[in-house]
């Protein structure tokens, strides 16, 4: 292409692009967080959080990133010298087992190879083995595989053996695809903001069942990523410490934003759009790295035989302004991961994978010319 001016585009599963109408509400002037004007957002924001984690609870919104509510769950539902079955199938699993073992907790491994799921069976196998886990602790996606694990069923399963806390990541899951935590019995779920909630990073979310505040009570674990501390205060629409007031207004319009929209067609968006990105890149020649169910929120491939990942995502982030993750610790080089999660729709699919046809062209001479963009097209014209 000729020299062009260049537009940036984030097509990553984390962060994501922030609407105009959520980033206008976070410029709105500071209030102070105790009094009855923020109450009363604090309120609509636990009304809406209900919905969106489909509890009857209180989800509880911390300042931090998505580790820290993985931090306060381990923290404030595990005790020193408890023993917990971790889910390891990817870099976040991964991060699962060393909060774990930072809180001197005993973390034992249910694994499945990169780009599979855990199956449900393992978990069941691996209770056997560790009947005094007191939490199996999983990913409801795995980001860095672009892979989802069977989160109801591995509910299912953890309930027929015994009464071990079910702990779901569901930071690429919570806004993407149901995770009815009620209903499926999970007792706690963890989420963030830059995902499909469409806000900057900053912001963790943290839901708990009546089973894990009970546990709770018992541990009395951490200080500023004490649940308990934190749900004291927000059942009053408090916060326990000053919070992170503006991302607080972007959250509040980002779920009127999601209420407008209504999560089944949420839902059905990220599942549409997640099509439409693996019928786009194996049009272009790419392997789909997940071989247990895709995540609807990332799609993660290898590129055809012959083309570095690095050098690709270099060449579409330096020539193009497209920027796509590659594949973490171990996966690095090996694949890219394209983002569908939050503020995305058809076009953002269709400009990534332009990019890439574009990418492709300039590394290994080949020009697609226009394959992947037009399977993608067609999978988001295909009825469903
Ligand atoms: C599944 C999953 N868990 C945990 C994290 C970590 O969250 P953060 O980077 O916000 O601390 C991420 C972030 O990408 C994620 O995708």
């Amino acid at each position: 292409m000729p020299e062009l001016f260049i537009k940036d585009y984030l097509f990553t599963p984390g962060p994501t692009p922030v609407p105009e109408r959520v980033a206008q509400a976070m410029a709105a002037p500071v209030i102070l967080h105790r009094g009855p004007a923020f109450a009363a957002i604090l309120a609509e924001i636990a009304r809406e959080l209900r919905a969106l984690f489909a509890t009857s609870g209180t989800p509880l919104v911390l300042s931090g990133s998505g580790t820290a509510g993985m931090e306060a769950a381990v923290t404030s539902f595990l005790a020193p010298g408890d023993e917990a079955i971790v889910a390891r199938a990817g870099k976040f699993g991964a991060r699962f087992a060393a909060l774990c073992e930072s809180r001197g907790v005993v973390a034992r491994a249910v694994e499945a190879p990169f780009g599979e799921a855990i199956s449900p069976a393992a978990v069941g196998e691996a209770l056997a083995r560790y009947p005094a886990a007191r939490a199996v602790l999983f990913q409801a996606t795995e980001t860095s595989t672009g892979v989802s694990h069977p989160t109801r069923e591995i509910a299912e399963e953890v309930r027929r053996r015994g009464d071990a806390l079910v702990i779901v990541d569901g930071i690429t899951a919570v806004g993407v695809y149901p995770l009815p935590m009620d209903e499926w019995g999970l007792d706690v779920v963890i989420s963030a903001s830059q995902k499909a909630l469409m806000l900057p990073p900053g912001l963790a979310l943290v839901a708990a069942s009546t089973r894990a505040w009970q546990r709770a009570d018992e541990v009395q674990g951490g200080y500023y990523l004490s649940l308990r501390r934190e749900r004291a205060a927000q059942e009053k629409h408090q916060t326990a410490f000053t919070p992170a007031i503006s991302l607080l207004y972007g959250l509040r319009e980002a779920l009127r934003m999601l209420g407008e929209e209504g999560l089944p067609k949420a839902y059905a968006r990220h599942a549409r759009l997640a099509a439409a990105a693996r019928a786009g890149l194996s049009a272009l020649g790419f392997s789909l790295f997940a071989k247990g169910p895709p995540a609807p929120a990332v799609t993660a491939a290898a590129p055809p035989a012959g083309v570095d990942a690095g050098a690709l995502l270099a060449r579409l982030r330096e020539a193009y302004g497209v920027t796509l993750n590659g594949g973490q610790d171990e996966l690095k080089g090996r694949i890219i991961r394209l983002g569908h999660v939050g503020y995305a729709g058809p076009f953002d699919v269709t400009t990534a994978l332009a990019a890439l046809e574009l990418g492709l062209a300039d590394l290994s001479g080949e020009a697609p010319r226009g394959r992947g963009v037009g399977a993608a097209l067609a999978a988001l014209r295909a009825p469903g």
